[in-house]
């Protein structure tokens, strides 16, 4: 079982970047979560920041994964071209988010990403990558 975490635009900056909504904790000390966990639940996972909306694609597209985990960030609400991409891949995708994107600011309601995904995790911190590993190890289990 392979799984591919993208994190998107702006998420390199975790840690530092608006702490009261996003936390303290950096994209290395996430990924080190996302890494323990996934070895207690024998799954191998990929993790990848990218900020570009192509980078993000390109990557969807090489569809050498068995699930994707996606937090689009800003692209959430804008990309058609992300949603199309993993549309495209057929394989069973689960959006993430840290912050809970329906009780912020009207534009962030919008996700153009939910209705390809098999779910959205959003308001539980860095937890909500958590959540999502163990959401797609149970849809791989099936
Ligand atoms: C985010 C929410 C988005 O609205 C925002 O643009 C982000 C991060 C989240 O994880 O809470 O960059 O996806």
């Amino acid at each position: 079982m392979h799984i591919l975490i993208i994190h998107g635009p702006n998420l390199n900056l975790l840690g530092k970047r608006e702490t009261d909504i996003y936390g303290t904790k950096s994209i290395d000390a996430i990924d080190t979560e996302i890494k323990a966990l996934a070895a207690e639940l024998n799954v191998s996972v990929k993790t990848v920041q990218l900020n570009g909306e192509s980078d993000i694609i390109e990557q969807i597209q090489q569809g050498d994964y068995d699930a994707l985990i996606i937090n689009p960030a800003a692209y959430t609400h804008t990309s058609v071209a992300i949603r199309d991409a993993i549309a495209g891949t057929g394989k069973p995708a689960i959006e993430v988010h840290i912050s809970n994107i329906a009780k912020r600011e009207e534009f962030r309601h919008k996700s153009f990403i939910t209705g390809v995904a098999v779910g959205q995790i959003s308001g539980f911190g860095s937890d909500s990558y958590l959540l999502a590993l163990r959401a797609a190890q149970s849809i791989l289990s099936r």
